[in-house]
């Protein structure tokens, strides 16, 4: 499968009718444990002599075909699914580093990954450097003898900053270090990290792959020696493996993956525009925006732009209330990727706890709103909008 075009990998990879009943879809397999013929074949499970399946933490059919197509479609080796996007987030960070060893990461990253870097690591003797800039050079700066990991997303969450993949991968082989990109925001579908270099890619599988806001989900993506350790020694332990039902929900959903992001992201680009031109509004953020500083970056290297904006209404902590108060199709609701659109106010949700000046330093403004467009018809979008902010 491995050379076929994206659309048939996101049909066909990983997946083929059953060989004993032509079912064309991935059975359910919906056992926790796999008997042997024998105890010389139970042995051999248990030490990785004989590729197999012996128990649903260490690997499980359904969950292995959704791991192959998702390693088909990020170019990768192999792949390791979890439970959620943080299992793997986290899981993946910590089988780069150990107590002693040093991180150099992107400012502006989903709240728990940063969360884990700047509490977690410290906690086990390890700790983060966050470089203040996008610029690829910052990075290398930061980079110390016992550095292991410079781990980013690209764009990011939630105020859609644009690094460089290339150079920021460049970077990491030079000094021997693994790179790990968090590729959520754009899917597959528009960016694929290993091929520009990237050592590993992790997603929120919940989002684009998933795609319908129905199953919670990660996996991280990256040379079979990488995924062989990540599954042996962190998973194995750790325990946040993702149910064989859930990794059919994903299965199901990644069929579109090609159809539903071209959709997503023509949506957001005409709801970017406009929000762009509206006075209520201070300041968008969408790489699509030839205005945003990542705009030729984003060209260079992705298909489209994605599908999730910030924008600053005017007003404020109160003007961000009240436009979520008053959209009617937008719904005001966390996360991102689903074909509904979705809204939310960082200042007064997930980003209430942190002060307001480390807040605003990452441009989490008071009056920030994020959306996630949605596949709707554009056009109710924009009036949506429109009537929310007059
Ligand atoms: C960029 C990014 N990475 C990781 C996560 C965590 O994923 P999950 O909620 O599936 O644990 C999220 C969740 O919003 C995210 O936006």
């Amino acid at each position: 499968m491995k050379d076929h075009q994206f659309a048939t990998l996101a049909v066909h990879a990983g997946e083929a009718p059953c060989k004993l009943t032509g079912a064309v879809d991935t059975p359910i397999y919906q056992s926790t444990t796999f008997a042997a013929a024998d105890s010389d074949e139970m042995a051999a499970l248990y030490s990785g002599e004989k590729p197999g399946y012996m128990y649903t933490r260490y690997g499980n059919p359904t969950v292995h075909a959704l791991e192959e197509k998702v390693a088909a479609l990020e170019a990768g080796e192999a792949a390791q699914a979890f439970a959620t996007g943080m299992a793997a987030v986290s899981s993946s960070i910590l089988a780069c580093v150990k107590a002693g060893d040093h991180v150099v990461a992107a400012r502006s990253l989903y709240g728990a990954t940063y969360n884990f870097l700047n509490r977690k690591l410290p906690a086990m003797g390890a700790s983060t450097t966050f470089v203040q800039s996008t610029r690829p050079e910052d990075f290398e700066k930061a980079i110390q003898p016992n550095t292991r990991l410079i781990y980013f997303e690209s764009p990011s969450n939630p105020i859609l900053e644009i690094l460089d993949i290339a150079v920021l991968g460049a970077i990491a082989r030079k000094h021997e270090i693994t790179s790990m990109m968090d590729n959520t925001f754009a899917s597959p579908a528009i960016q694929q990290p290993l091929k520009l270099g990237i050592s590993a890619v992790v997603h929120s599988a919940t989002k684009y792959l998933c795609g319908h806001g129905d199953a919670m989900g990660g996996i991280t993506i990256g040379s079979r020696d990488f995924i062989d350790h990540l599954n042996r020694d962190v998973l194995r332990d750790f325990g946040g493996v993702m149910s064989p039902f859930t990794a059919w929900l994903m299965l199901r959903g990644i069929r579109t993956l090609h159809l539903r992001m071209p959709a997503h992201c023509a949506n957001a680009q005409k709801v970017a525009e406009f929000l762009f031109q509206h006075p209520q509004v201070e300041r968008v953020y969408y790489p699509g925006l030839s205005s945003h500083p990542g705009h030729e970056l984003a060209k260079r290297q992705m298909k489209a732009f994605g599908a999730v904006m910030s924008f600053e209404v005017k007003g404020g902590y109160e003007g961000g209330k009240r436009v979520m108060d008053a959209v009617k199709i937008f719904l005001r609701a966390a996360s991102l990727g689903d074909t509904r659109s979705l809204i939310v106010h960082p200042a007064s949700t997930s980003h209430r706890a942190v002060p307001r000046e480390q807040r605003e330093a990452i441009g989490i403004t008071d009056g920030l709103v994020r959306l996630s467009v949605g596949i709707e018809a554009v056009e109710d979008l924009v009036a949506d909008l429109d009537q929310a902010l007059k």
